[in-house]
């Protein structure tokens, strides 16, 4: 056994569906090369007061199917300030723990950068795992299949009472500052139009598309808007339209956390049992402040430096198209 005896693991952010499956491959991989687990409850909140519970292979059990998290979740503000870190560090040293996974989004894994930059005896590694997929370094987030999967089956029966009252049809989609999900939905349910936060002035272009009078003979049209987007929402959207197209009859819907919750996806599943068994492999092979992620369907280790400077681009491209199949 090499000199890791005892690893944490925490999920920290919002919750997505498949951080169960994370939990169990980090438990049970290294439970398997006869390390002692931590779990973290609560994040960085429960670091800093000492909320640990010990993990065994049971503890896991049945448990690849639930979607929220095991060892539940927050955003801890006290993190951010170096004392709470201090106090983290102390009841980590008490507590014994070597090591730690943390499976989260951006914010964590800034949280575990800055600790680790003070810190340097507690190796950390991270595992991607947001609903919005805007992580640098992985081609997915953990819960972002089946985000996805919830916005298109919703988009779907949206479709079909928009179709039959010939609306339009705005509907809020997740993604804080990103507009992954919102540009994959948008594809697979194949949107008239998608607003996403990377792109600027699209509402203006949105008009001039409505206003061309093939559209107005589809028998439905929708439009996808990311939480993001400049023009604040997909309520704020509806009413300019409101005004400008008095022929429309406009309706909003917003999706909400029901994004977040439900069973996770096959592919969610499989993403983040092999991740969690890769972030216990990484930290024995001696990595430290690395993301472990998916990149071009292998599993690559990305400096916790990098996922947190360089921003993941959404291919904007992919608007123009999702016009064309339209019309
Ligand atoms: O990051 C995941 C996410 O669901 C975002 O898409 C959304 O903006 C945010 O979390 C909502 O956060 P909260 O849990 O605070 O409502």
């Amino acid at each position: 056994m090499g000199k890791i005896k005892r690893i944490g693991v925490l999920t920290s952010g919002g919750d997505a569906p498949g951080m169960n499956a994370a939990i169990r491959g980090v438990t049970r991989t290294a439970l398997y090369y006869g390390m002692k687990v931590t779990g973290i409850r609560y994040g960085y909140h429960g670091m800093i007061h000492n909320d640990l519970v010990e993990m065994k292979a049971n503890s896991v059990s049945n448990i690849l199917a639930r979607g929220g998290t095991i060892l539940k979740t927050a955003r801890s503000k006290e993190f951010m300030e170096a004392e709470g870190r201090k106090l983290a560090y102390e009841n980590l040293k008490a507590a014994e723990i070597d090591a730690v996974v943390v499976i989260g989004g951006d914010g964590s894994l800034t949280g575990a950068r800055v600790f680790c930059d003070e810190y340097y005896d507690i190796p950390f590694v991270g595992i991607p795992g947001t609903i919005d997929n805007d992580i640098y370094g992985t081609d997915y987030t953990i819960g972002y299949d089946t985000a996805l999967n919830t916005v298109v089956e919703a988009v779907d029966k949206i479709r079909d009472t928009a179709g039959s009252h010939n609306r339009l049809f705005f509907i809020e989609v997740m993604g804080r500052d990103a507009g992954f999900i919102a540009l994959s939905s948008g594809i697979a349910c194949g949107a008239e139009a998608i607003l996403i936060p990377e792109v600027h002035g699209q509402v203006s272009n949105l008009k001039e598309y409505l206003q061309k009078d093939f559209k107005r003979n589809k028998s439905s049209n929708i439009v996808i808007v990311a939480e993001g987007n400049e023009s604040g929402g997909a309520f704020a959207i509806a009413e300019s339209v409101k005004d400008d197209f008095t022929d429309f009859d406009v309706r909003v819907s917003v999706l909400g956390h029901i994004q977040r919750g439900g069973t996770p996806s096959a592919h969610d599943r499989v993403v983040a049992g092999k991740l969690g068994f890769a972030a216990v492999e990484a930290l024995m092979d001696d990595q430290k402040s690395v993301m472990v992620g998916y990149h071009n369907n292998e599993i690559d280790q990305v400096p916790f430096r990098k996922v947190i400077k360089l921003k993941k681009k959404v291919d904007p491209d992919h608007l123009q198209m999702v016009e064309i199949l339209s019309i």
